[in-house]
């Protein structure tokens, strides 16, 4: 039988990247951070002058990308995603690569050869359980995941989380804008024709706008322990 899958889904700034590392670390699951793969694919495009929207370019561009997770230097942090032998952390956080990730994400060429990647990533010998991040892992790539989540929070306090970790890293792109974008990737995001963003029916929906992100941990943490002890 395969690991034990936690899905979370959720549009940007939701919290879904700490909330999945924090929840990846307390239960010793490994974690795949879906969103790293389509940016990393939006900035190879980019840098062959692919056009995000090219299908025809995409196709044959897909299958020569080696994308991977690295653990965080000193064990501490966000895990590092390398493109080939490069590591393209920084370079995939751009408000650009934003929206570059989610225009090729909404190509099915591009969905359907990410796939197997994010499957394989999940099951790999050695992982006790998975947490997946992204927009479709309990509706698209794990239906049959575990547990599922939704988190969301208002479109205010999302682009201010954003806003915030932009700063941090030295990035001046204006609040205004910040939350122009995000309200653009939602929207796209959620209206696409393949794989939309939307909760699982069978999703526990929790809204962060009024809870710490150590709250939504406890309380992921604490459904996702009692669905391992009922042997889920
Ligand atoms: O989560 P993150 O902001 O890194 O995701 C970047 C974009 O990648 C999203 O806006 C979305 O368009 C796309 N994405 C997706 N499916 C996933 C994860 C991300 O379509 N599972």
């Amino acid at each position: 039988s395969r690991p034990f899958i936690v899905a979370i889904d959720g549009p940007a700034g939701a919290g879904k990247s700490t909330t999945s590392r924090r929840l990846a670390a307390r239960l010793g699951f490994a974690m795949v951070d879906t969103g790293a793969i389509y940016r990393t694919v939006a900035l190879a495009a980019r840098r062959a002058a692919i056009a995000f929207d090219d299908d025809a370019a995409l196709g044959p561009l897909l299958p020569a990308l080696c994308i991977r997770f690295a653990p965080p230097p000193g064990g501490e942090g966000a895990q590092r995603v390398l493109l080939g032998e490069e590591d393209v952390s920084a370079a995939i956080r751009t408000p650009e690569m934003s929206l570059g990730a989610s225009a090729v994400s909404a190509r099915p060429v591009v969905r359907a050869a990410l796939l197997d990647l994010q499957r394989r990533l999940a099951t790999a010998p050695g992982n006790a359980g998975a947490v997946l991040e992204g927009r479709d892992i309990g509706t698209v790539v794990f239906p049959d995941a575990d547990a599922k989540f939704f988190l969301t929070a208002s479109p205010e306090v999302r682009a201010r989380r954003r806003f915030a970790e932009l700063q941090a890293r030295g990035d001046t792109t204006p609040f205004e804008q910040v939350l122009a974008d995000q309200l653009k990737r939602d929207a796209d995001d959620s209206s696409r024709a393949v794989a939309p963003l939307r909760p699982a029916a069978d999703a526990r929906v929790f809204d962060s706008t009024a809870l710490s992100l150590d709250e939504v941990v406890e309380a992921l943490a604490g459904e996702v322990r009692a669905r391992v002890a009922q042997g889920v």
